[in-house]
């Protein structure tokens, strides 16, 4: 009779490990890699946050003075490259190509770091977009952040380019492989005028109080198919608003596992961690993978949007 018992139990618990398995996925988004391990926005970090459990590796995108789409959170150089003056500081929209390969945006995070520093950090470069596509190619999800764009440089039509060239337009569409992220609306507006079918990410630094929350989200709706929030404002009434708009919520950046825990508890569908291997810790069962994290999303969003 004991053994009945177990065996029920042992059935009930897989049978609720499977449901939670079958929910919506909670995105895992490398923030610029695994950048709380690795210097930031380098392949090291990079390929460290898909070892470490990340579903998605986030590049905030800068243009150099010649047009090339480099991966680099500031508009500026100093905080993170290290170099001859004349090629590693001021804008990054100043220098060409040719000097910002240069520069070293690894010495920085081992001085910042003793306990993380790696001899094999120094002398990192920075990645352009397309070295990144071309080492991921469509193994690994993006999440591209159109950073401090101007609209006379056309990040966003040089950004469509490279994903046509990598043949990425239509896995981002139906699967997600490629979400795209901006605070600016105008810019995340001119990606969605070239393909509406590329999912958008609107971040905000915070969403209002209702009324201005409902009338807000209306807007964001039209063109994005989720919310980046800072976390640390992001509220339950905000976030029933977002679903009941059929808009994902991905709050940025929880680096705390009691912390990502809560954000789970309320419902949100992914956030970005500069820690992915805790963040799939506090996932568990409810971690999926790489792709079949996008996938789903992808999936789970269509279900909610109503069809014409
Ligand atoms: O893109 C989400 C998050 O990265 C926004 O903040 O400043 O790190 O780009 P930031
Ligand atoms: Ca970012």
């Amino acid at each position: 009779m004991r053994w009945t018992i177990l065996l029920a139990i042992v059935v009930a618990t897989l049978a609720t490990a499977r449901t939670a398995v079958a929910a919506d996925p909670v995105l895992n988004i490398g923030h610029r890699g695994a950048s709380g391990y690795a210097p930031e926005h380098t392949i090291p970090s990079y390929d460290l946050a898909l070892l470490l459990g990340a579903d998605y590796i986030e590049q905030d995108l800068q243009l150099t003075s010649d047009g090339v789409l480099v991966c680099m959170h500031d508009t500026t150089l100093d905080r993170t490259a290290r170099g001859a003056p004349e090629n590693c500081t001021g804008p990054v929209s100043d220098k060409t190509l040719a000097q910002i390969k240069t520069c070293d945006v690894g010495t920085w995070f081992n001085d910042a770091n003793p306990g993380l520093a790696r001899p094999e950090y120094v002398g990192l470069q920075i990645p352009t977009l397309e070295e990144v596509f071309m080492r991921y190619r469509r193994r690994a999800n993006y999440y591209i952040e159109t950073k401090t764009p101007d609209p006379a440089d056309h990040m966003e039509e040089k950004l469509l380019a490279l994903m046509t060239k990598y043949r990425m337009i239509r896995p981002a569409a139906r699967r997600w492989q490629v979400l795209i992220q901006s605070f600016s609306a105008a810019s995340l507006q001119t990606v969605h005028a070239l393909d509406p079918s590329l999912p958008l990410i609107q971040l905000v630094v915070g969403l209002p109080a209702s009324p201005a929350l409902e009338v807000n989200l209306d807007a964001i709706k039209a063109y994005a198919v989720g919310v980046g929030p800072n976390f640390i404002l992001l509220n339950a009434n905000q976030m029933t608003a977002a679903h009941a708009r059929c808009l994902d919520v991905h709050p940025y950046t929880v680096n705390d596992p009691t912390t990502m825990g809560t954000l789970i508890g309320m419902g949100v569908n992914g956030m970005f961690t500069n820690v992915p291997d805790q963040l799939d810790q506090v996932l568990g069962l409810l971690a999926y993978r790489g792709k079949r994290a996008g996938r789903r999303a992808a999936r789970a969003h269509a279900a909610c949007v109503p069809t014409a």
